[in-house]
């Protein structure tokens, strides 16, 4: 599968690129500047000589996509995605966003976003099949690439054709355990999660996540 990261330059599309290009999947690293996605182009061969995987810019990395990882600020994702609504018509576009801010030593989820940023993408993407996830798996983890992942992936999504493409997606990289949490409005409480998980890490110096019991 062509999976494409936008952007693929910042810490959490980078390594996701790393973990999707693991497992043998065509990676098109995105950036507002080409350079930049050349570069990291170069630092994630150096890390994985076979992977296949090229650099372009947002355009062209959606358009050459079969599936789009959102990985972007909160702040920049509505307006990055009006100006790709034509090449990422038809596709899977998975939203990792986290509406977060840092104030005073504390993480906490931006009041001032009332809905979920995802279930707002899927309203000006509404030729596209978005899911939701990602949210609660860390760059740090996703970057040790000598350890098999051992994660829930919690994901939201309105309808069943998006939801079978990504669990088939999902199905490619080992550890892994995908968890169906409901529809795009409610991915605001994943979101409300992230930032306590953060609190966690800075108070500990850990990268955590979160994993669901009794299921
Ligand atoms: N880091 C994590 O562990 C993690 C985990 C789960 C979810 N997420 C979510 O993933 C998203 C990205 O987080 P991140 O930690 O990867 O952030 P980051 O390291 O700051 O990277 C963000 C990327 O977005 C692009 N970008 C586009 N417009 C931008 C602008 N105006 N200002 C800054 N960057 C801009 C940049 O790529 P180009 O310059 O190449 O275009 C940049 O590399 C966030 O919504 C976050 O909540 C992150």
């Amino acid at each position: 599968m062509n999976i494409g990261f936008i952007s693929g330059t910042g810490n959490e599309g980078k390594a996701l690129a790393l973990r999707f290009g693991m497992n043998e999947h065509t990676i098109l690293i995105g950036s507002r500047n080409k350079d930049k996605s050349d570069s990291t182009v170069v630092e994630i061969k150096s890390i994985l000589n076979d992977i296949n995987i090229h650099g372009f810019n947002y355009q062209d990395t959606a358009k050459n996509s079969d599936v789009i990882f959102l990985a972007l600020p909160y702040t920049v994702v509505e307006n990055t995605v009006l100006d790709l609504k034509e090449e990422l018509k038809g596709k899977l576009v998975i939203d990792t966003s986290v509406p977060m801010i840092f104030q005073k030593g504390k993480f906490t989820r931006d009041p001032n976003i009332p809905s979920s940023v995802s279930e707002n993408l899927s309203n000006i993407l509404i030729n596209s099949m978005i899911v939701s996830s990602f949210h609660t798996i860390s760059h740090t983890d996703l970057n040790k690439i000598d350890h098999e992942l051992d994660h829930d992936l919690l994901y939201f999504v309105n309808e069943e054709n998006s939801e079978s493409i990504f669990l088939e997606l999902i199905n490619t990289v080992k550890g892994l355990n995908p968890i169906k949490c409901g529809t795009l409005d409610l991915s605001l409480l994943i979101e409300s999660q992230v930032p306590l998980l953060l609190n966690i890490n800075k108070n500990y110096n850990k990268s955590t996540s979160l994993k669901i019991k009794g299921l």
